[in-house]
């Protein structure tokens, strides 16, 4: 049986590749524009950095991480030993964990500095189940802006995610919708919590399994649930919004009254708390019903304010966002938009006998040191049982067939005639138009050529 690919995980090449790598422009042109700064943090992490970071509750820590233990430690754990937590590593399920880290171990942000601004793009790793929209390995275009609580801060990563969206998708406004939130900060979330596990208790015996299992460790998770009669009891569960401290409040509102000022609309959504532990105050995702199935969520983020001291550094503050790449092509995908190939214009070389061939050769060897043109010839080998001097060599009808395969714009004719009066023949593959140009002169030719 032939080995396939993982489930989950996709091979990328034409037309995918294409919007793969554009994914990676629109990221870095729309952020670096912003005052962003690339960033690359290993692939994988220790397991410890995201069962601390995004909590033992999250779905992502336990459920979906792909973990494995390094090199010889193996033999060690089957021989009953304790492994240290440096050899026990993940592939990174998300990319803020293994930021906030970098940022500890290189000292990347002082306390009382202004707040640095980082991206990054590249594969994630969840073990979920597959589905439309939902891979194993995805990929993420990240930001994060950190040493700082300032709201003006939150309205404008908000609205640089909503640019980056509306440019990769081609979307107009009524394309897509962000819902807002905040789930407050420690003090007024603890008098919070309580309010909503009372609640949750009361209706212990109708809420799904695991949201019964979550009622102590994270309360909030059940406005997440998708169950149907855990959606229909949380909306009658008491909301953070109702209960925000006078500070986050303030901090909410000046986070409206930006976004506000820059014309991005927003629909308050007080059951949005997101999959991850690490969130305070404003939380946010863009969502679309535009080619997608039940996974639209195209992008989410918000404030994480203790993370980095939860992970052992500074108290700094923080907030960031994801967008999913998978997610987003396939809503520009439903708004029309093809990733075409933008590659140079190919000259393909019809050369008509082994001498014409050697011409040939040449040709491509100068054109591509004194061009950027593309320029082939008839590469293929020799039919089977031939092996006279011209093997090489198939009609012209042939090699004019296989320029028409490539897409060739033009092709270059080099037979007997062209030879011995020094020229080759150039003829526009799709007008049909032929003119002789002098052999000496063909490499200026390729390298001017406009095309039509
Ligand atoms: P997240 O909501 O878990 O947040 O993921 C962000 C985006 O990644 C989602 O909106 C979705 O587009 C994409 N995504 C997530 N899981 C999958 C999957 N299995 N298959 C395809 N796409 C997926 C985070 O990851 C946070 N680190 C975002 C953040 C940055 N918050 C603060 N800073």
């Amino acid at each position: 049986m032939s080995i396939k690919r993982p489930e989950g995980t996709n091979d990328y090449f034409g037309e995918d590749m294409r919007a793969l790598a554009y994914f990676y422009d629109c990221a870095k042109s729309t952020f670096q524009n912003c005052g962003y700064e690339y960033v690359e943090t290993p692939i994988f992490e220790q397991t410890d950095l995201f069962v601390r970071g995004l909590g033992e509750a999250s779905d992502v820590v336990n459920k979906e991480m792909y973990s494995a233990i390094s090199g010889g430690n193996i033999a060690k754990m089957i021989a009953g030993e304790t492994l240290p937590s440096k050899s026990r590593l993940t592939l990174r399920p998300e990319g803020t964990a293994g930021i906030a880290r970098a940022i500890i171990q290189n000292n990347l942000v002082e306390q009382f500095g202004q707040p640095k601004k980082f991206f990054y793009i590249g594969p994630m790793f969840r073990a979920e189940r597959p589905q439309k929209g939902r891979m194993r390995q995805f990929y993420q275009a990240g930001a994060e802006c950190v040493g700082s609580s300032e709201p003006l801060l939150d309205a404008q990563m908000i609205a640089m995610a909503q640019d980056f969206i509306m440019n990769f998708c081609n979307f107009e406004a009524s394309d897509f919708e962000l819902h807002l939130n905040s789930i407050g900060c420690e003090n007024c979330r603890s008098s919070y919590r309580e309010l909503l596990v009372k609640f949750e208790e009361q209706n212990k015996e109708a809420l799904c399994e695991s949201c019964n299992s979550r009622i102590e460790l994270n309360p909030l998770r059940a406005f997440d649930c998708k169950n149907e009669t855990c959606k229909s009891i949380m909306e009658e569960a008491p909301r953070i919004t109702d209960h925000l401290c006078e500070d986050c409040e303030r901090h909410f509102k000046e986070v409206k009254s930006f976004l506000d000022y820059m014309n991005v609309s927003y629909i308050i959504d007080s059951s949005l708390v997101r999959g991850l532990d690490y969130y305070t105050r404003t939380v946010f995702e863009f969502t679309s019903s535009a080619g997608m199935g039940s996974q639209n969520a195209l992008c989410g983020g918000g404030r994480y304010d203790h993370l980095i001291e939860e992970l052992g550094g500074k108290h700094i503050s923080a907030l960031g966002f994801a967008a999913g790449f998978e997610r987003l092509k396939l809503a520009a995908e439903s708004k029309g938009t093809r990733f075409a190939s933008n590659e140079h214009p190919l000259f393909f070389i019809v050369a008509l006998s082994e001498e014409a061939r050697k011409i040939a050769r040449e040709i491509i060897l100068n054109a591509h040191s004194n061009s950027n043109a593309l320029v082939e010839m008839d590469y293929r080998d020799a039919e089977e049982g031939n092996s006279s001097n011209n093997a090489n060599v198939r009609s012209a009808k042939s090699q004019f067939k296989l320029a028409d395969k490539l897409k060739a714009r033009v092709a270059i004719v080099i037979g007997e005639d062209e030879i011995n009066a020094s020229v080759v023949q150039v003829r526009d593959m799709d007008t049909h138009a032929e003119t002789n140009v002098k052999l000496d002169r063909i490499i200026e030719y390729i390298a001017n050529w406009q095309g039509k």
